[in-house]
């Protein structure tokens, strides 16, 4: 037998078990993580949207967003001239927000248990719909009534690069690229990290296509 004919790949990882990277004392990037619950989420996921759908909200300053937003949950984060708050109703159809589907929660909360936080009961999912050019700027979550609870966020479609900084807007900000299915959690000590996305590269994901999805669960009240 040739020496060609050995496996090369025999020690390599399989592709789809998760691996856990450590990017802050308490803040991890769960690779993978959603991927096995995909074809449950995006039922869900459009659900949620037929009840909700994305809009681009303004912020206290009068800039529109270029991420489009929902939420499903008890309460949805909002931003209008008049501030951000978390409302119990959508303000564009009025109505209460779509509630929490069950594989949303569940994920969410394994995500968290993996990353060492027990018993992470969100009560809110911001839904962020990114198109080709559009961004985050470097914010904190700062909107909820305890920071006690971690954020798990879920990256879905086109890439993206993540970053996360330090406890100052202007702190170094390291870069951590996501993908399609991983989940980045922080909290405790890292809980109110400055953090953003840099504008999403042109691109076709096969199975969201020309966006990148995400999901930011949090407690609120
Ligand atoms: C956010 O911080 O609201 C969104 C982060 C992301 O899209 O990954
Ligand atoms: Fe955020």
């Amino acid at each position: 037998m040739s020496p060609m004919n050995f496996d090369l790949f025999a020690d390599a990882e399989p592709e789809q078990v998760p691996r856990r990277e450590q990017i802050g004392e308490q803040s991890f990037v769960l690779r993978g993580f959603a991927l096995p619950w995909l074809e449950r989420l995006l039922p869900a996921l459009e659900t949620v949207l037929a009840a909700a759908p994305f809009r681009q909200m303004v912020t206290p300053g009068g800039f529109t967003m270029s991420a489009a937003l929902s939420s499903c949950g008890t309460w949805g984060w909002t931003t209008d001239r008049n501030g951000y708050r978390y409302s119990r109703l959508d303000p564009h159809t009025q109505a209460p927000w779509p509630p929490m589907p069950e594989v949303f929660f569940a994920l969410a909360q394994a995500a968290a248990l993996d990353a060492g936080f027990a018993d992470f009961v969100p009560d809110t999912c911001l839904i962020n719909r990114y198109i080709p050019g559009a961004k985050m700027s470097l914010h904190q979550d700062k909107n909820e009534a305890s920071y006690a609870a971690p954020i798990v966020s879920v990256s879905l479609g086109l890439p993206a690069m993540f970053l996360f900084g330090g406890f100052e807007r202007n702190d170094k900000s390291q870069r951590v690229p996501l993908f399609h299915g991983d989940i980045v959690v922080w909290g405790g000590v890292d809980r109110l990290r400055y953090h953003g996305i840099l504008p999403i590269k042109a691109g076709q994901h096969p199975r969201l296509g020309e966006q990148r999805i995400n999901f930011t669960f949090r407690t609120s009240h």
